[in-house]
This record gives C-alpha cells, structure tokens and sequence, in this order.
C-alpha cells in the first residue's frame, strides 16, 4: 500500500511538471495567443486524461464514487471510511454532545477516521471551526428537517484581540480541514447587507480544505455568501443565496443542479472568482444550474487577471445582465479572464448582448468542465448514501 502511495506521488508530481511546462512555455507571447494555446492544451489534457481512466484497471473499493463506478479512492480516504465511527448531536441531551461544537472537539488530533456527525434538527446558534488536523468530517442532517447552523458576524465586527474580523473570519462555519463532507444542512448568516456601508462581508461558509463535498446543503448570506476559499470542492443539490459575489474565492469547484438566488436590490455580481495568474488551476464550473431572484446580476466580476468561470446546461432568469460579465473596471483582464457558457437556457442567457470577451464554449471547449474530472473526483467523492 505505502509502495502504492509512493508510485501516486511520483505520478502527481510529474503531471505537476507536464502543467508546468505546459502553461510556462506559453508565456512569452501575446495574451490572445497565449490564450488559444491554453484552450488546446486544456481540451488535449483532457482527452489524454480519460484515456487513460479508460485504461486504468478497476480495483473495488469499500465505497464507490457516484459516477462511473470501479475508480479507486485515495488510499488515506480508504482506510478512513473503512474505519468510519458516528456520534449523534442532539439539543436536547439525549444524544453524545448537545452543540455540533463540542462534537468537533473531541475529534482527536491527526484524526485517521471518518467521523459521521449525525446532527438533530434544530437551529444551533454556533461558530464553528474545523482545523486541519480534523479531517475526514461529515456533518450529516435530516433530509425532512436540516439543522440550521447560523451566525451572523461580519467583516467589521471586532474579534477577540479587538480588532475587525475581516470576511475570512466572519464565517459562520469555517474548515481548514481536507475530506470534509455535509449532507443536508442549512449554513447561515444573517447579517444583513446595506448598500454603500463597509465592511458588511457577512460568509455564511468558508471552505479551505481541499477535497470537500457538499450534498443537499443550503448557504443563506447576503455580502459574501459563500467563501469557495481554495482546494476542490464539490457541490451537488444545493441552494445558495445572497446579494453580492456570494460565491467567491480561488477554489477550483464544481457545482452541479444547483440553484443560486439573488437577493441584491439593485447591479451585483453573482460569482468573483479569484485567479490571480495563469498558472493556477482554480475556476468554478456550474453546470446544470438555475439563477433566479432580485434585482440585476452579472455572472461574475473578475477578482484577480485571470478568473475563470463557466457555465452550462443552467438556466438562466431575466435578472442576468445582457453583458453577463464584468471586468471589476480593469481592461487588462478582458483578454485574460476566462467567462465561458455552454447550452444555457432562459431569457437571462441571450448571448446577444454579452461583453466580446465573453466566450460561448464549443463542445470540446466545453468538455474539461462538465464532469466530476473538472475536481478530480475520481479519487475522492464518495457516494452520500455510505455515510447513512
Ligand atoms: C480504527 O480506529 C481506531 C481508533 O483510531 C483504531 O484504534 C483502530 O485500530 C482502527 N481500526 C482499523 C481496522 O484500522
Ligand atoms: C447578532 O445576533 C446577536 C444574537 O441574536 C445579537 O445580539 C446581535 O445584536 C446581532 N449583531 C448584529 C451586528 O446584528
Ligand atoms: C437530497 O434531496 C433529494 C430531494 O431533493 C432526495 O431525493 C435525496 O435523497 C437527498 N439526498 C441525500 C443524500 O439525502
Ligand atoms: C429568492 O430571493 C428572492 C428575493 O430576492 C425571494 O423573494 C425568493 O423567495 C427567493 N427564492 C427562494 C426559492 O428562496
Ligand atoms: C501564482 O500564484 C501562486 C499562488 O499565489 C504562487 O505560488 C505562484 O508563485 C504564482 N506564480 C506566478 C508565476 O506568479
Ligand atoms: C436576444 O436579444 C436580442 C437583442 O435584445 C433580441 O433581438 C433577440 O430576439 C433575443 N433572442 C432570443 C432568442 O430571445
């Protein structure tokens, strides 16, 4: 096993280095340029990928990702579910903890097994944080009545040491920690967002840990909803909501059969993804969505040159803006921004309108971002039902 692990590292790290040759040796030239040959690179990278999942043996594990079936977990993961144990929040006394804070603190450091947090319903009025030394976290709620967990800081309310929280702290549920998974639970912050105030950042959830899940899971907000920090994170069946960049951060995130509604009065953004060079490998895809709500919505404002965006299959409402995208007032990102859309529909989805550097995908463009290859979930998602 650890021969195998090492044989995976090797691997990694190579393609690490084929990444890097690949996006470096297309630096010198022109952004257009540079450009059209990440696309190819991009679309190439991809076919070669599913060749060779193709080719892979199929070794079954204890569980199964969603998908495709016969992938194999990574080992660490492996073992963890293998080794899964279960504890029971109830508010009321009769479980083994009352507040979902004390059920995270008994997780031993350097957790090696998963641990199913079943939480009761209920609103449980708490600030949670998960290190990274507690991986392997399941939040798990009841589909019929999801537990609430709620907040409501801010990015200018003072923290301990007197000093503002700024948005990275004013979470109400923040996890550093890898392997995080929640089923049914309602994330939220309900300070409310004022318009032309500062410091009104109100996160809902931050997630920094890498190989994360989301399933059937609600993210209530309004300023900066949902903190999509970094890592690869997966979202399925989910209702987000919030009024201004309520999906933001650097994370490289599918979201799919989602459903994002906008609560902004008046011009906000839905997404900002942050991407600050072009060797980085974030972007959000969403694909199979629904955008509805209030007021008018751009797709995305560009936080760092190089954000990336695409959507597709997702129907789009009336509120989207006919430019669809927007470059936060910097023209340099126009030609280095990746905004794409693939079989949208709805009256919020009329390309006719859209700002020229706004890409309508082809096929093959479309292609690397519309399966659960776009987070590499092959060697990590693991089917909701295991955690029941
Ligand atoms: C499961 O985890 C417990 C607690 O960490 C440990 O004592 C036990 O050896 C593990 N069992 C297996 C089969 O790994
Ligand atoms: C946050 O909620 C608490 C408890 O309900 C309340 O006392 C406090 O005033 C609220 N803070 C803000 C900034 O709304
Ligand atoms: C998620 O919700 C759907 C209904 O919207 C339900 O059919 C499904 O079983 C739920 N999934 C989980 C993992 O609870
Ligand atoms: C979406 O937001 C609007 C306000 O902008 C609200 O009226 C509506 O109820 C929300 N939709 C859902 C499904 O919660
Ligand atoms: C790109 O950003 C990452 C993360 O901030 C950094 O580690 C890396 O050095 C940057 N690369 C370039 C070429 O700027
Ligand atoms: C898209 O918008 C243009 C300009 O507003 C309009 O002429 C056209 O009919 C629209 N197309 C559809 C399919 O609604």
């Amino acid at each position: 096993m650890a021969s195998n692990s090492y044989h995976h590292s090797i691997l990694f790290f190579i393609l690490l280095l084929c990444t890097h040759c690949a996006v470096s040796s297309s630096r010198i030239s022109d952004p257009e340029t540079d450009y059209n040959k990440w696309l190819s690179w991009n679309i190439h990278r991809h076919r070669r990928r599913a060749m060779l999942e193709k080719a892979k043996p199929t070794i079954q594990p204890p569980s199964t990702p969603p998908a495709g079936g016969g992938k194999v977990l990574d080992y660490k993961l492996r073992y963890a579910e293998m080794n899964a144990t279960r504890v029971r929040v109830c508010q009321d006394g009769t479980g083994d903890f009352r507040t979902i804070r004390e059920a995270v603190n008994s997780i031993p450091p350097n957790n090696l097994r998963r641990v199913i947090i079943v939480i009761s319903p209920g609103v449980y009025r708490e600030k949670i944080f998960i290190p990274r030394t507690s991986p392997f976290v399941t939040f798990l709620g009841d589909s019929s009545d999801p537990p609430t967990i709620t907040g409501n800081d801010t990015a200018s309310v003072p923290g301990r040491d007197g000093m503002p929280l700024r948005t990275f702290q004013s979470a109400t549920v923040a996890i550093d920690a890898n392997y995080f998974v929640a089923i049914n639970i309602k994330f939220e912050n309900t300070a409310p967002h004022e318009i032309g105030s500062n410091g009104g950042q109100a996160v809902a959830l931050r997630i920094s840990g890498t190989k994360a899940a989301f399933y059937n899971c609600s993210f209530y907000g309004s300023q900066d909803t949902l903190y999509d920090h970094k890592g690869l994170h997966y979202f399925n069946n989910c209702f987000i909501q919030g009024s201004v960049d309520f999906i933001f951060g650097s994370g490289r995130s599918l979201y799919e059969n989602c459903h994002l509604n906008s609560t902004t009065k008046k011009v906000a953004s839905i997404t900002a993804q942050k991407r600050s060079n072009s060797s980085l490998a974030s972007g959000f895809s969403f694909k199979d969505c629904v955008i509805t709500g209030s007021g008018l919505v751009y797709l995305g404002r560009a936080w760092g040159d190089y954000s990336r965006v695409v959507f597709s299959y997702t129907y789009m409402d009336k509120i989207v803006l006919p430019q669809g995208w927007s470059d936060w007032g910097v023209q340099n990102r126009d030609s280095r921004v990746y905004y794409g859309e693939y079989k949208c529909s709805g009256p919020g989805a009329n390309s006719t309108g859209r700002v020229r550097w706004a890409r309508v995908l082809t096929d093959e463009e479309a292609q690397p971002f519309i399966g659960t290859y776009y987070v590499e979930g092959d060697t990590w998602l693991v089917t909701p039902s295991e955690f029941f």
